[in-house]
């Protein structure tokens, strides 16, 4: 196992109906800014209930924070969250309206332009030094983005991370009950973002990390045991619970911790995402089984550990058990409703080059946990998930 720091300092309050506790964990006399989306807050009574809670604080709401949060959008929160000198920023909605309050908080006391946080990181890291303190009512399980430091930004025809220990929201509220409103389209992008976030941590090579595997192999084990039972039943408050709770771990920096990340099948996924507009959940449904494919000799032994211990494939050689579970793995997204052919999102062959130009624009070539996975094979990836 590698070296590490681990550090989280997200408190969670989980459960129904706890958001009049809101009053408790935010300053009386605080001027809060609330950050939410397209309208679901509004539509589903949430954002009633907190502004409820919140009384008699002085409020300023911010909304239109699109799905894939755009600069452009974000830098008008920044300019008003300054302007009226904010001293709390709450999130309500999924992993946009999240990440993106998460930049405006580290944007408002930016010494610079706030874009250098994702097009510079380390440089820009060195120089954030406060932020505006925030938390978060997170209605849409799939990110991780309620109890991690990091973020995803629209930015020109890019989509860019950045991350930073002031990012860590202070609270986030998590209600399943919150998410029985969502379409099932949403619900699926959650499980199978959830899926991915552990592989990208799991999949990669054996260094020791016993307590992380299991960890990771738990998670994915629920993750098939309720994802269908949860897209279906709906409003079964125990399942939702636990996608809720797989989707909170998968991506808090537990299961990372000293083992080896992937990750280039989000950093390949996100230009799929800017250049075709495809949810980022189905960006790594059409990815990861091409990837797995392509890079099976550098990945084996976990791919076969996969094999076995996820799927319980027992029989066969290696390679039979590696691609066993790699089809297994498709059936399961399919039966979510989410296919893994790129051909499926009407997206032409003929554009695939163009995901790979976004690559080399910002310097994302030496991929992967081995930093090997070159443009030239994400290009082989991508063809053959056509
Ligand atoms: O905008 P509204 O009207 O609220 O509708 C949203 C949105 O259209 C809707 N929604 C959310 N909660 C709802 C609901 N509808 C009904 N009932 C509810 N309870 O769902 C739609 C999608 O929301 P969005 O926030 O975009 O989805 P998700 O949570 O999947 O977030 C995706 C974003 O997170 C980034 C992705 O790249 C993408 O930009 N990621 C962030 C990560 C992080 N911070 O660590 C890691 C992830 O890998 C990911 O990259
Ligand atoms: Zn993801």
């Amino acid at each position: 196992m590698f070296n590490f720091n681990f550090y989280n300092p997200t408190k969670i309050i989980f459960g129904r109906d706890r958001l009049n506790e809101l009053d408790n964990l935010i300053d009386k006399s605080a001027k809060v800014m609330i950050l939410y989306g397209g309208g679901s807050v509004k539509r589903f009574g949430t954002l009633d209930k907190v502004l409820n809670a919140l009384k008699p604080r002085k409020i300023i709401e911010f909304s239109g924070i699109e799905a894939n949060p755009q600069y452009d959008t974000l830098m008008k929160a920044i300019s008003i969250a300054k302007e009226e000198k904010v001293d709390f920023l709450l999130a309500i909605g999924g992993g946009s309206v999240m990440d993106g309050t998460k930049f405006v908080s580290l944007g408002a006391f930016y010494p610079g332009d706030p874009s250098e946080l994702f097009i510079n990181e380390p440089e820009a890291n060195k120089k954030t030094t406060k932020a505006i303190p925030l938390g978060t009512v997170c209605t849409l399980p799939a990110t991780g983005s309620e109890m991690n430091r990091g973020g995803v930004i629209c930015y020109k025809d890019s989509k860019l991370s950045f991350h930073n220990d002031l990012a860590f929201p202070k609270f986030s509220f998590l209600d399943p009950t919150l998410t029985f409103t969502l379409p099932e389209k949403q619900i699926a992008n959650g499980i199978v973002d959830t899926f991915i976030h552990v592989c990208e941590q799991y999949i990669t090579y054996p260094n020791g990390g016993r307590f992380q595997d299991r960890t990771s192999e738990g998670i994915l084990k629920t993750l098939i045991e309720i994802g269908k039972k949860t897209l279906v039943e709906k409003e079964n408050y125990e399942l939702r619970a636990n996608l809720v709770w797989c989707a909170t771990m998968g991506l808090n920096g537990l299961i990372g911790a000293g083992v080896p990340g992937d990750w280039s099948c989000h950093i390949i996924g996100h230009e799929l995402t800017a250049k075709f507009g495809i949810d980022h959940a189905r960006t790594l449904a059409i990815v990861q089984p091409s990837l797995w494919r392509i890079r099976k000799d550098k990945k084996k032994d976990k791919l076969v550990q996969f094999a076995e211990r996820v799927w319980d494939i027992t029989n066969g050689s290696d390679d039979e058990k590696i691609e066993k579970a790699i089809v297994k793995t498709e059936e399961f997204f399919n039966s979510l409703g989410i296919s893994t052919k790129l051909r499926d999102y009407d997206v032409s062959k003929d554009s695939i080059p163009s995901v790979i130009e976004g690559l080399v624009e910002y310097g994302k070539t030496k991929l992967s946990e081995t930093g090997d996975l070159t443009p030239d094979i994400a290009l082989k990836i991508l063809e053959l998930s056509y």
